[in-house]
């Protein structure tokens, strides 16, 4: 399985911050926020990683990362999205150097505490198709939101003002090689771009679309609040390592 990273965007709701660099290069407690999708990849054995990114600073995200050898790896690859054409086209530009392997793709402000392994695992036990992760939040407004049917996802709706349920979906997909050809059938939506839940929904209209619950804490970062909240997660979470390591 490869792994796809989307850091491009140009940040508009993080303005000042993101008036001079991109978004992921901000801190995020004592990191900068591309390190939590690529360690996230690596634990999870998935090693094989493209980073596609974009809007301000791109060249200094190999100033940055290099060829990862701070992750353990012997090489990064990376690509450059113009413009704001959404997360369905950047990851349309992975077409090439995914052939037809299969795909773990993140969003480059998603950060988890807990490993994503499991979910890795259960995707390459699927047989096609994609699958989905799913987080119960307070302000489902702000994401894509599930709507089940039992145990099974129906539907998908982008930033609904009246949500059906609080199950947002995460920034966290996995996908077949078949993603490429539904990304070509898309149109931009409303705020001009080839939305993520549109794929999303295309797989489920053709009944492979699986999904699991995630567990753990898992937030975005693209916000004031969310990316405040994201430091003070990740700290919080070092204290009770310590804690806990202490107390052993
Ligand atoms: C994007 C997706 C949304 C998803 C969210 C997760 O929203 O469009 O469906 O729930 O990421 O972080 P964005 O933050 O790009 O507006």
């Amino acid at each position: 399985m490869k792994g796809v990273i989307l850091a491009g965007g140009l940040g508009t709701r993080l303005h000042p911050l993101t008036k001079v660099t991109n978004k992921h290069l901000l801190p995020v407690c004592n990191k900068p926020m591309i390190y939590y999708p690529i360690e996230a990849l690596v634990s999870s054995g998935v090693e094989e990683i493209l980073i596609v990114t974009g809007g301000n600073k791109a060249g200094d995200f190999l100033q940055l990362l290099g060829n990862g050898s701070e992750f353990g790896l012997k090489h990064l690859n990376y690509t450059y999205q113009k413009g704001e054409g959404g997360i369905a086209e950047a990851l349309s530009l992975a077409e090439h150097w995914c052939g037809n392997d299969r795909l773990c793709v993140i969003l480059g402000d998603n950060i988890l505490e807990n490993s994503i392994a499991p979910y890795v695992d259960e995707f390459r036990k699927q047989d096609r198709g994609a699958r989905i992760l799913l987080k119960e939040v307070e302000d489902p407004e702000r994401f894509g939101v599930a709507e089940l049917n039992g145990d099974k996802v129906v539907r998908i709706e982008e930033k609904p003002k009246n949500p059906r349920s609080n199950l947002a979906v995460i920034g966290v997909y996995f996908f077949d090689s078949h993603v490429f050809d539904i990304i070509k059938t898309l149109e931009p939506s409303g705020r001009g771009e080839l939305e993520i839940t549109d794929v999303n929904n295309a797989y489920i209209r053709e009944g492979t679309m699986r999904a699991s619950r995630l567990t753990g804490w898992w937030t975005d970062a693209g916000t004031f609040s969310s990316l405040l909240r994201a430091s003070n997660l990740v700290a919080q979470g070092g204290a009770n390592k310590m804690q806990s390591s202490t107390k052993k």
